[in-house]
């Protein structure tokens, strides 16, 4: 049983360092000479030049095909890198500058000599930066609630444990939050917090939202069994005691 294991990781170690093998870019593949550097210094070393180019990859989650001209997402045969064809290299271009104005000019103006942005500061991984609450509120927004939750439920797939998106009970409290007062949209709150408790369904916090929901909704039944599980997670939580009453008062 033991040994089977052992060599089970053996086995998943070997394939893990032949991935990272084939992820890592043969240099041997990338040209010595630069020739259309429009932001880095021109004689910028090729050591350098790579290390920064890994950097951006790293920070966006992507690999160097983002944003340059080449078949394979595996080798580098064959790129074009001087090539400015891509619409993500002009993008690029900017946040560069955008970077170096923040640290050489802003970040100093602000009494912090010493503190830098980096790309992995706001893109922690992911091409698109935005917090995970905001985001979903954009999809609820423009295709629905529905589309929302799936999106969720993918990116916490791909994501979970990187980092990159906070997939924490506060998130969806926020965005029910937002959207019960905000919005009006006491049926999408009661959906997103139905998702949170999936997830999360030790959030005393989360259940007494949705308490509360579906006591705004008349939906008395439902109220109570969350309710009951606020006390269950929370024993003496005061807020969940008084609305239990009013609502276990209301006919
Ligand atoms: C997020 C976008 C981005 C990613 C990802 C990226 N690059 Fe770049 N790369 C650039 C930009 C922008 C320039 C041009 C910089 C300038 O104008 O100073 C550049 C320039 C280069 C150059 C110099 C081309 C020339 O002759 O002028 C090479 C070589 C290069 N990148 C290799 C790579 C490799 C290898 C990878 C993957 C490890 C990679 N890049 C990933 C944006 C990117
Ligand atoms: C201050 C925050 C911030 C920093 C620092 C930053 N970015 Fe961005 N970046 C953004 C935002 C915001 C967007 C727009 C995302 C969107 O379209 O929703 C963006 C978009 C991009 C895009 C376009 C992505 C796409 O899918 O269209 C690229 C490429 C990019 N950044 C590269 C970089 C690189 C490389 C660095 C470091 C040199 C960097 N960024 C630093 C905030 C930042």
């Amino acid at each position: 049983m033991t040994r089977a294991l052992e060599s089970k990781g053996a086995v998943s170690m070997i394939g893990g360092l032949l991935l990272a093998l084939v992820a890592l870019p043969a240099t041997a593949q990338i040209p010595d000479e630069f020739t259309n550097l429009k932001v880095l210094p021109k004689d910028i070393g090729k050591r350098e030049l790579v290390s920064i180019m890994r950097e951006y990859s790293k920070a966006l989650g992507q690999r160097c095909k983002f944003c340059h001209v080449g078949e394979s997402p595996d080798s580098l045969e064959g790129y074009d890198f001087a090539s400015d064809e891509p619409e993500h290299k002009r993008v690029t271009r900017e946040m560069m500058k955008m970077v170096a104005e923040i640290n050489g000019k802003l970040l100093p103006a602000a009494g912090k000599d010493d503190a830098r942005v980096r790309c992995v500061t706001c893109h922690r991984g992911v091409d698109e930066p935005e917090t995970l609450d905001h985001l979903l509120l954009e999809i609820v927004e423009s295709k629905g609630v529905d589309e929302a939750a799936a999106r969720y439920r993918s990116l916490r797939d791909e994501y979970y444990g990187t980092g990159s998106y906070d997939f924490s009970a506060n998130t969806l409290n926020e965005v029910a939050e937002t959207l019960a007062q905000e919005r009006g949209d006491v049926d999408g709150a009661i959906a997103i917090t139905r998702l949170n408790v999936e997830f999360n369904p030790d959030a005393a916090r989360s259940h007494l939202m949705l308490g509360q929901l579906y006591a705004q909704k008349g939906d008395k039944a439902a109220a109570i069994a969350s309710l009951e599980r606020v006390l269950q997670l929370d024993p003496g939580n005061r807020w969940a005691e008084r609305l239990l009453k009013q609502v276990r008062e209301t006919e």
